[in-house]
């Protein structure tokens, strides 16, 4: 029998409520700017995991290959009973820890893709039958009513995912993270590295077109959800490093003068050729940069682990002050 449960904290109302908001406020301003995390339907994630899988791509493997090497280490210093993984989509890197975790009790993974976590909860109940996996189908970037459950907690934030806020939204996730952990939790975060730039832009434009039909979906989640009348072809996929910002920019570049319907808000969307929409940004980290934000948000770096070609980094942080979560009564 699996011990499987699954919150929603956002409704198919709320979502479409929210998706709303995002495209009208992001496709009437100059720049045009959607968010990412609309990329992630069930047909995105999908799209997603190929990604992971593809040559150029290397953030994923490097990441791995980190966890491979590290998880007894991270197990041993958390001793966590709960793991925390937020935007968790297949959890498939995730597995290493908790095979390391002996005495993990509960999963909780957090993501906008239901498809995404239950997926990864069948996958994972198969694997470890005694396992609890509370999931909740939640953005991480709003209030987070994580259940009840044992500490220590780990908080796991893989991915590299981090680099898709903006500096002010990292900046107020990290508080929010930091309001989550008591004294003897911690925070394990996956950083991408500021690197060459052709190495980058490869990782963000592969040859096999993975990454610009990912970059598109996001318009076929549009047509869909708000019955707009996109052909994502007129739409050219484009990803460039930003130099000042040290982020790779996702970017739908119209080819040619033309406007987009969107029946549910009644809104003509006119596009100038070769006029962008602004899809997504990937923050590339350097450690001192990193320790610095997560020091302003309470936060004190405490390990840092690199792969071998020092591509992409693990960080284990913990709370610099006292902890919020009041202690557990002692037994007996
Ligand atoms: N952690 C996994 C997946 C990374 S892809 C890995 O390292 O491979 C990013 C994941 O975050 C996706 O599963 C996506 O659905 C989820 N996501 C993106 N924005 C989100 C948000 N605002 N709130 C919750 N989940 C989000
Ligand atoms: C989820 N996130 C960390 C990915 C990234 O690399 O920024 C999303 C992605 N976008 C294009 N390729 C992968």
């Amino acid at each position: 029998m699996s011990d499987f449960e699954l919150t929603r904290t956002l409704d198919e109302h709320a979502s479409e409520v929210a998706l709303r908001a995002d495209v009208l406020h992001g496709l009437t301003r100059s720049p045009k700017v959607l968010p990412p995390k609309w990329f992630y339907d069930a047909r995105g994630s999908e799209l997603f995991e190929e990604i992971t899988r593809l040559p150029e791509y290397y953030p994923t493997r490097a990441e791995r290959e980190i966890l491979l090497e590290r998880a007894r280490e991270i197990a041993s210093e958390s001793g966590a009973r709960t793991l925390v993984e937020l935007g968790s989509g297949s959890s498939e890197k995730t597995r290493h820890l908790i095979e390391a975790l002996p005495a993990l009790d509960t999963y909780v993974p957090v993501d906008v893709s239901e498809s995404a976590l239950a997926g990864a909860a069948d996958t994972l109940l198969a694997e470890h039958p005694g396992l609890r996996v509370h999931a909740l189908l939640a953005d991480f970037t709003g209030p987070l009513q994580l259940p009840e459950t044992p500490g220590p907690r780990l908080v796991v934030f893989l991915g590299g995912t981090i680099g898709n806020l903006r500096p002010p939204e990292r900046a107020e996730f990290l508080h929010a993270v930091r309001a989550m952990l008591s004294p003897g939790d911690a925070l394990l975060m996956g950083t991408d590295l500021v690197k060459e730039e052709s190495v980058l832009v490869a990782a963000y434009d592969d040859a096999q077109g993975v990454t610009a039909e990912f970059n598109r979906n996001v318009l076929a989640v549009i047509n869909r959800e708000l019955d707009a009348d996109f052909r994502p072809d007129d739409f050219e996929h484009v990803a460039l490093w930003n130099r000042e910002q040290e982020w790779i920019e996702m970017r739908l570049r119209a080819r040619s003068e033309l406007s987009v319907k969107i029946r549910a808000l009644n809104l003509v969307v006119p596009f100038a050729a070769g006029e962008e929409i602004l899809t997504e940004v990937s923050a590339k980290f350097r450690q001192d940069g990193l320790r610095s934000e997560l020091a302003a948000a309470g936060l004190e770096l405490v390990q840092w682990w690199t792969d071998a070609a020092g591509r992409f980094a693990l960080s284990l942080s913990v709370a610099d002050g006292p902890g919020l979560r009041p202690a557990e009564p002692a037994a007996g």
